[in-house]
Formats: C-alpha cells, sequence, structure tokens
C-alpha cells in the first residue's frame, strides 16, 4: 500500500522525504489556507519535494469550471493529479481531463455506487472518505472492502486512495482491506512509527 501525507505543510513533506517512505500528497483548499499560503506557488514547491502525484483541488461546480482550473494546475508539474468532486459535473470534467492526458483524483466519495461510477469515468485516483462517514455512525472502512470488491470484480485499473483517515488503527484496516493509497495528517504517519 502506498503512504501519502494529507498536508500542504512543506516542513512535514520533508521530514517523510527524508525518510524515505513518501509515496505522493493530497492537498485540498482548508490544509492550503491553514498554510497561509499562495495555492499554486505551494503546489509547485510540494511537487519540488514529492515525486509520486500530488492532488490539486479544483472548486468550481460544473464541469467547465473544473477543467478549466484542472488544465491550469497540470501545468505546474508533471506528478500533478487533479482533484474534481464526485457529483455529475466533476464525472463530466473527469472524463474530459483524462481524454486530456491529465490523471484525476475523484474525491467526496462515500458510497460503492459512486466509486463505480468515479471508475467508469476514468478517474485514476478514487478516494472514499473513512473518517467523515466514522462521523455520521456508518463504518468508513467497509466502504473499502466494497469498492475492492467491485473493482476487483472487473478489473478497474482506478486505485482505491482511502482518505479522511484519522488514526493509525484506520491506516492498518485500509491495508488489510486491500486499498492501494492511503493519505492521511502527518500526525497519524509519526505514530505509525509507535509502539507502547
Ligand atoms: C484527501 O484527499 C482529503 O484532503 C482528506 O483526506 C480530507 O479529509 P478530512 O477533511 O476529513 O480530514
Amino acid at each position: 500500500m502506498k503512504i501519502f501525507l494529507d498536508t500542504a505543510n512543506t516542513k512535514e513533506l520533508k521530514k517523510a522525504a527524508d525518510i524515505g517512505i513518501l509515496d505522493g500528497c493530497t492537498t485540498n483548499p482548508t490544509l492550503i489556507m491553514k498554510e497561509g499560503k499562495d495555492y499554486k506557488k505551494t503546489l509547485k514547491e510540494i511537487c519540488s519535494i514529492v515525486s509520486g502525484p500530488v492532488s490539486a483541488e479544483t472548486v468550481s461546480l460544473n464541469a467547465e469550471g473544473m477543467v478549466k482550473e484542472g488544465r491550469e494546475f497540470a501545468k505546474i508539474a508533471k506528478n500533478i493529479v487533479v482533484k474534481v468532486t464526485m457529483t455529475p459535473e466533476g464525472m463530466k470534467a473527469c472524463r474530459l481531463l483524462t481524454k486530456s492526458g491529465i490523471r484525476v483524483n475523484t474525491t467526496l466519495v462515500f458510497s460503492a455506487n459512486q466509486a463505480l461510477l468515479a471508475a467508469k469515468a476514468g478517474s485514476y485516483l478514487v478516494s472514499p472518505f473513512i473518517g467523515r462517514l466514522d462521523d455520521i455512525g456508518e463504518k468508513g472502512t467497509e466502504l473499502i472492502k466494497e469498492i475492492r470488491q467491485i473493482y476487483d470484480n472487473y478489473s478497474f485499473k482506478s486505485q482505491i486512495l482511502a482518505a479522511s483517515i484519522r488514526s493509525p488503527e484506520h491506516v492498518k484496516e485500509v491495508a488489510m482491506l486491500g486499498a492501494d493509497i492511503a493519505t492521511m495528517p502527518f500526525k497519524v504517519y509519526e505514530q505509525l512509527f509507535n509502539h507502547k
């Protein structure tokens, strides 16, 4: 399973890159805002630290806007993957961006059927939000199990990126269930090294 950091903090990314266990990075506008920096400049800096995929999130609500933003993000570096939301407009944008050679991460996936649609639209990465499902009284990791089975049944190439991870236990569970990638806050990454 690949390990991504869910952060826009370049110090954290440098620490993980120095350890040598860092396969990619996911960002979102909230994380970049927390750092108080310009989104595109920060993405460029992140891409110089992380050689694997770096997700950049679009904020438009329609396909046209998402495609426009995505094309701009893709110019920043070769390893940029454009995040679009799991909506009909997002899937339209996913298809268009994928067709033009830009890789897409479909984000805010909360059900197996949404993951099925995201794979059919050509998503390179698909992000089920584990912690957010736990927050509403569901068992987030169950979703990973369902998506794994569906993708294996039909040999979909999309990679399952377990997102909204809150604990080392989440990481262990999604690894056991066959997620391709787990993206986590730096705090959780550090906790993976510890044992009482
Ligand atoms: C992943 O790409 C997301 O940025 C992230 O996992 C969001 O999760 P959270 O907002 O529940 O922390």
